[in-house]
């Protein structure tokens, strides 16, 4: 599978891929890396790592559609199977949805559908929900709203801070993101409205 990374901060699920690409567990090829934060932690490891790592700064652009423009420029060199959204901070329009259908993936902290958008983890705190966890899915044109790929849960505690929820989770999120990208690599599945069958 060959795999293009969307990052804007600290990527961690990205590390988390590469890592599970590196140790053979998800046979894949990471063709580019692009970040559209110029200081994005993730884009830095990225180079350091080897993979072909663009920063494309949406700042630098008059409009959406023309950074989309440019990005779409770089994809389309790599020609990716799938585009993973780790910590991607930008809406997608829906004409570059429309282009990569089923074949964007991102990871959202918290079990979809609720706590969609900003701060899932403070939102399912302040709600009282006793667990929480996070969804890896496929993107359509809604925000967090896709076909469900993975979800793993965790325990929130009496104790917790939105910080301590929040790391709880992204352990998790790392396992499940890796499991997502394993099983749409392999094929084997499919989608049927909202839900996506795996056979395998
Ligand atoms: C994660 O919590 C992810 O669920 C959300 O953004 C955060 C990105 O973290 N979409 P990282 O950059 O992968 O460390």
């Amino acid at each position: 599978m060959r795999l293009a990374i969307l990052l804007s901060g600290r990527g961690s699920n990205f590390a988390a891929i590469h890592e599970a690409v590196d140790g053979g567990v998800l046979d894949a090829e990471i063709v580019c890396v692009i970040s559209n934060r110029p200081n994005a932690p993730g884009i830095e490891r990225a180079r350091q790592w080897g993979h072909a790592a663009h920063v494309i700064d949406h700042r630098a652009f008059p409009s959406r559609a023309a950074h989309e423009e440019a990005v779409l420029r770089v994809l389309d060199d790599a020609r990716p199977d799938f585009i993973a959204l780790a910590g991607y901070m930008r809406l997608l329009s829906p004409d570059f949805v429309a282009r990569f259908r089923n074949r964007i993936v991102n990871i959202h902290p918290s079990l979809l559908p609720s706590f969609p958008g900003v701060d899932a983890q403070a939102q399912a705190l302040a709600y009282g929900v006793k667990v929480s966890g996070c969804t890896v899915h496929l993107v359509d044109e809604n925000l967090d709203a896709g076909p469900i790929l993975v979800q793993r849960t965790v325990d929130v505690h009496d104790a917790d801070t939105a910080d301590s929820l929040a790391a709880r989770i992204l352990h998790e999120e790392h396992i499940a993101y890796v499991e997502a990208l394993v099983r749409l690599s392999r094929g084997g599945y499919r989608v049927e409205g909202r839900r996506v069958i795996f056979s395998g």
